[in-house]
């Protein structure tokens, strides 16, 4: 962006605004170090931000938030608008790895000790950042009213309960009432839409611009000339279009080809239903379980408040100059350990549930529980609160019968029951017979 590259329209902004000086002083940034591939991770935050803003308001323009309209606008748009699906897939497979990506970010930077002064602002604003993409996935789960969402948010919103003194007025105040209903969706609407997203651009600003001011922090080590070369533009701007663009292909291969839109309207009656919050929240789920009766709320308030406590004193705990990890051994330690703690509530929350674990951990699961789905078995059958009543309640078949069992019975129903009513599965191979009688045998 020299001078000799602007043309009228150029010439006749920058009498205006101050284009010039703009471009040339956010695209000279110099990274002590030089540009690297371990840069890229909040760029990709950045693009995943822009991604489900442009979904979440295609995905508005259809959604309806009321209890007996909200399943139905979702399978309209996923089944009659063209790409709709993919659009609602690409909405729940960005959110998701959005939180893995800003974990990654979280972890790095501090390993860097990047959160040193003067960027202590920079890593206040982060954590805010994982707060509200954490408050995005509290309210987004509800939105479609389904059984999963209900049931989620049923027990979510009910720990905010056990809250000395304020819990029921606290629950009473999210919900819109005692129980959830038209309210709660017409709340958690309107903060997953107005609220957050207004807060996450302030945020997000506020990251971005005291980032810029104090400058990145790049690598602990001393770095040559050479590599001080190799600045923003164009060396570091290239790393992050390509992972952007790689990490961006994979999200639309997930929603293309790893996407079912929610399909059961949710049954507040339905005592069948094993509530189970998100992954980003089992650990959460799982802390309570160690936190009985009237201590309840030291697992549910205190210890997720000393968690969120912990992360904003980063900065202001470890205040020396060094950031090389060997030299800050007590930092990383505790860090590390903080870490592995949640990543281990989560694991004995999935491994709790033995579908939820056979699925999370055997591939041949997963093939047969989308065999399952893509072969309408959940028209007439039941599973943990989501399919049709036609047929018997397989919650808990893996309990009931052996793996041939199953295989038979699925293939030919009647070779094992004379009279039976459900149709033979002649379409399909053995080995997705075999996949559908595997998940069907997790089932416990
Ligand atoms: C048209 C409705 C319908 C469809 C579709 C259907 N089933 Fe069934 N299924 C039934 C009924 C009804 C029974 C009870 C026994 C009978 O009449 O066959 C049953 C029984 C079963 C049983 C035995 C349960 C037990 O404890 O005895 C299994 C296992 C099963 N179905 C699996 C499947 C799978 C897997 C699929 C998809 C490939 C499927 N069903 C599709 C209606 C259906």
């Amino acid at each position: 962006m020299t001078p000799e590259h602007d043309g009228h329209l150029g010439a006749w902004l920058n009498a205006r605004l101050p284009v010039r000086q703009f471009l040339v002083s956010f695209l000279a940034e110099r990274i002590p170090g030089g540009a690297r591939w371990a840069y890229v991770f909040g760029s990709i935050c950045l693009a995943l931000l822009a991604v489900q803003f442009v979904t979440g308001a295609a995905i508005a323009l259809f959604y309806v938030p009321a209890p007996n309209a909200a399943l139905a606008s979702i399978s309209y748009l996923s089944s009659q608008v063209a790409f709709g699906r993919l659009v609602l897939g690409i909405h729940h497979w960005s959110a998701n790895i959005f939180v893995g990506v800003i974990l990654v970010h979280v972890a790095q930077t501090f390993l860097y000790g990047a959160y040193k002064r003067p960027r202590e602002l920079v890593w206040l604003s982060g954590v805010m950042l994982l707060l509200l993409i954490q408050g995005f996935h509290f309210t987004g789960f509800v939105l479609p009213w389904d059984q999963k969402g209900y049931w989620a948010t049923e027990v979510g919103t009910s720990i905010m309960q056990t809250a000395p003194l304020v819990g029921d007025l606290l629950m009473r105040v999210v919900r819109g009432g005692a129980d959830l209903g038209a309210l709660t969706l017409s709340h958690f609407y309107a903060v997953h839409v107005l609220v957050l997203p207004a807060a996450v651009v302030l945020f997000a600003g506020f990251h971005l611009v005291s980032m810029r001011w104090a400058g990145p922090a790049g690598t602990w080590r001393k770095s040559s000339a050479a590599a001080e070369e190799k600045g923003f533009f164009p060396h570091q701007v290239f790393k992050d279009a390509v992972a952007v663009m790689l990490l961006l292909l994979l999200i639309v291969g997930l929603a293309a080809f790893d996407y079912a839109p929610p399909a059961y309207v949710a049954d507040p009656t339905d005592t069948s239903v094993v509530p189970r919050p998100e992954w980003n929240f089992l650990f959460l789920f799982q802390l309570q379980h160690y936190f009985p009766g009237s201590l309840e709320w030291v697992g549910t308030m205190v210890v997720p408040g000393m968690l969120v406590g912990i992360l904003l004193a980063v900065p202001f705990l470890d205040r020396g100059s060094e950031r090389h990890p060997r030299r800050r051994l007590g930092m990383i330690i505790g860090g590390a350990a903080i870490g592995l703690t949640v990543a281990a509530l989560t694991v004995l929350a999935v491994a709790s549930d033995p579908a939820a674990w056979a699925y999370a951990t055997r591939p041949v699961v997963r093939t047969g529980a989308r065999l399952y789905a893509d072969n309408a078995c959940a028209s007439c059958h039941r599973v943990r609160g989501e399919g049709g009543l036609s047929g018997p309640d397989l919650s808990f078949i893996g309990q009931k019968r052996d793996l041939d069992w199953l295989r038979t019975y699925v293939r030919d129903p009647d070779s094992l029951n004379p009279s039976a009513v459900m149709p033979p599965q002649k379409g399909l191979s053995d080995r997705e017979i075999r996949a559908i009688a595997t998940y069907l045998h997790s089932l416990r």
